[in-house]
């Protein structure tokens, strides 16, 4: 089914079953500052959730459906695999104290099965975690549709969602899987979860389910990727890598709503992206005019698109220019970027085994020497930490001495990423982790948490800094002098050490529950965890 037929049929199944057609809202969302843009179809409904605004009131009655814009860039290194995306449309129901559990699976459940046509390999729901019961209303529910449904149950890793932003409306999951392929899920908002992420009961709890268009155009029309829908056939060819239709794609849709190049914030994902694509091609035109032409009949864009990336890739050519001559001279990653302005995707290059960490941590270090201009550069990028990435910092450490505790020393840190929601740590190890290995390397790591220990750090000569036994990159220069931070009370028997520029918490007892979300392959003897501390 080709993917206009699908946003038809999703949008015409709900009107005709007692949903008000609401159209997309905007990528830069109104009043919620607490997110950069819109991720989901409910961002434009939270204030009906919590009884802010009257559904009836605005729509006519308790149930939407829309098909909403969203971009979600907290994977942006994942972008170029099968299923990442920066830019999706999200097909959503919603209801704000109308149905409830039945009628949104039995919803589901026609719509995948008789409309999509498609076969359900298994469904999941929520096995009940953190004082939140297990869903066993959604199992009997499923197996009441259908009998011999194969049904898993999972926790608050997997079938929880929600706040977006600070806090919102959140609550357990129950989510289909075509394929292999999650391409619906399904939110019973119960809850409130407040900045302190203390969940209070909603007074009349609402739905919020979530399907994205392009996974789901990808199961119907039966292709391996989403790059090979009819999403995107118009745009890959002319883009000539999957990095660039994403990444053009997105910025065009932030262009349509107001969003410009610039050092802070939006304007800074926004930067980043139609630098990386330009780096990557420098013939721009034909797939912005791809991106528009694929997409005018259902949404408008900017007269000044073209203008807005055009000057963009100029400022762009000539950073580039004075900061490439200084490129192959220059053996200092972080002076190519302090001092010569490359951006950190291009300095990645030549040195392939940087990670954002190491880049940051060099920055926190330089900071003293010229603090004014660096800030300026790092604004709304790596730097400005929010207390959760400063948790998950830490808490990475631990996890790093965790692994090797667990796995032993074949453990090397291949990378590492993190958000205000969770730590991704990817490392050389040969095979997938046991169960055992997973909840041992959560035990160690909680312990450590419950011992309270001290973070600290010294400023050692490097040849001191190595011999302490500190862990650090075979593959960068470093200066003379290292900071190594250590989590224990002296440096001698600091349970982990590391050369690193923070930050870093003051003491482990902070963290809160350390939980293993994820553990998965990033390539042939490379994994990859994602953690959330709670
Ligand atoms: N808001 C839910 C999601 O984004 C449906 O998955």
């Amino acid at each position: 089914m080709n993917s206009s037929d699908i946003r038809e049929k999703f949008l015409k199944f709900f009107e005709s079953r007692g949903h008000k057609v609401v159209p997309s809202s905007s990528l830069v969302p109104e009043g919620d500052a607490s997110v950069l843009f819109t991720t989901a179809g409910l961002q434009q409904f939270k204030p009906y959730y919590i009884g802010a605004k009257d559904p009836v009131a605005d729509f006519g009655m308790k149930n939407t459906v829309s098909v909403q814009k969203s971009v979600r860039t907290s994977d942006i290194e994942e972008v170029g695999d099968e299923r990442h995306l920066t830019f999706f449309e999200m097909l959503g129901n919603f209801s704000f104290g109308g149905y409830w559990k039945k009628e949104a699976i039995e919803y589901a459940h026609e719509f995948v099965t008789k409309i999509m046509n498609l076969k359900i390999d298994y469904v999941t729901v929520f096995e009940g975690e953190d004082n939140v019961p297990e869903d066993m209303e959604s199992a009997e529910i499923w197996r009441s549709i259908d009998p011999s449904i194969v049904i898993k149950k999972f926790g608050r890793g997997d079938n929880f969602w929600g706040p977006t932003g600070e806090e919102g409306p959140c609550g357990p999951t129950t989510e289909i899987y075509v394929n292999g392929i999650e391409i619906w899920n399904i939110v019973f908002n119960e809850f409130y979860s407040d900045k302190a992420k203390k969940l209070t009961k909603l007074e009349k709890p609402g739905v919020d389910t979530g399907m994205g268009l392009e996974r789901l155009t990808m199961v119907s029309q039966n292709v391996p990727t989403v790059f090979d829908t009819d999403l995107f056939t118009p745009i890959l060819p002319v883009a000539e890598s999957r990095m660039v239709a994403d990444h053009v794609r997105s910025a065009v849709f932030m262009i349509a709503d107001g969003v410009r190049p610039s050092n802070t914030e939006r304007g800074y994902i926004l930067r980043r992206l139609i630098r990386r694509a330009y780096f990557a091609n420098k013939n721009l035109v034909p797939v912005i005019d791809a991106v528009i032409a694929k997409y005018s009949g259902v949404y408008s864009f900017s007269s000044d698109t073209h203008q807005v990336i055009k000057e963009e890739a100029e400022k762009f050519e000539k950073t580039l220019e004075s900061g490439l001559k200084q490129l192959d001279k220059e053996s200092d990653p972080f002076k190519l970027f302090a001092t010569y302005g490359l951006p950190f995707d291009v300095i990645k290059e030549k040195f392939p085994s940087l990670t954002h960490e190491e880049f940051e941590a060099r920055f926190k270090e330089h900071q003293d020497i010229s603090r004014a201009g660096m800030e300026q550069k790092f604004k709304g990028g790596l730097a400005g930490h929010s207390e959760a990435e400063v948790k998950y910092h830490t808490a990475t450490h631990l996890l790093h001495q965790a692994l090797h505790d667990v796995l032993g020393s074949d453990v090397g840190q291949k990378g590492s990423n993190i958000t205000t929601e969770r730590l991704r740590f990817d490392f050389s190890f040969p095979r997938k982790l046991t169960e055992e290995e997973k909840i041992r390397v959560e035990e160690i790591v909680n312990e450590k948490i419950t011992q309270a220990l001290p973070v600290r750090h010294s400023v050692l000569h490097k040849e001191e800094a190595l011999k302490s036994g500190a862990r650090h990159s075979f593959d960068e220069k470093y200066p003379s002098e290292v900071s190594v931070y250590y989590i224990g009370s002296d440096l001698d028997n600091a349970y982990s050490k590391e050369f690193c520029g923070g930050p870093h918490v003051e003491n482990t007892r902070v963290l809160g529950k350390f939980k293993i979300t994820k553990e998965e392959a990033v390539s042939a003897g490379v994994r990859r965890i994602k953690a959330t501390l709670e």
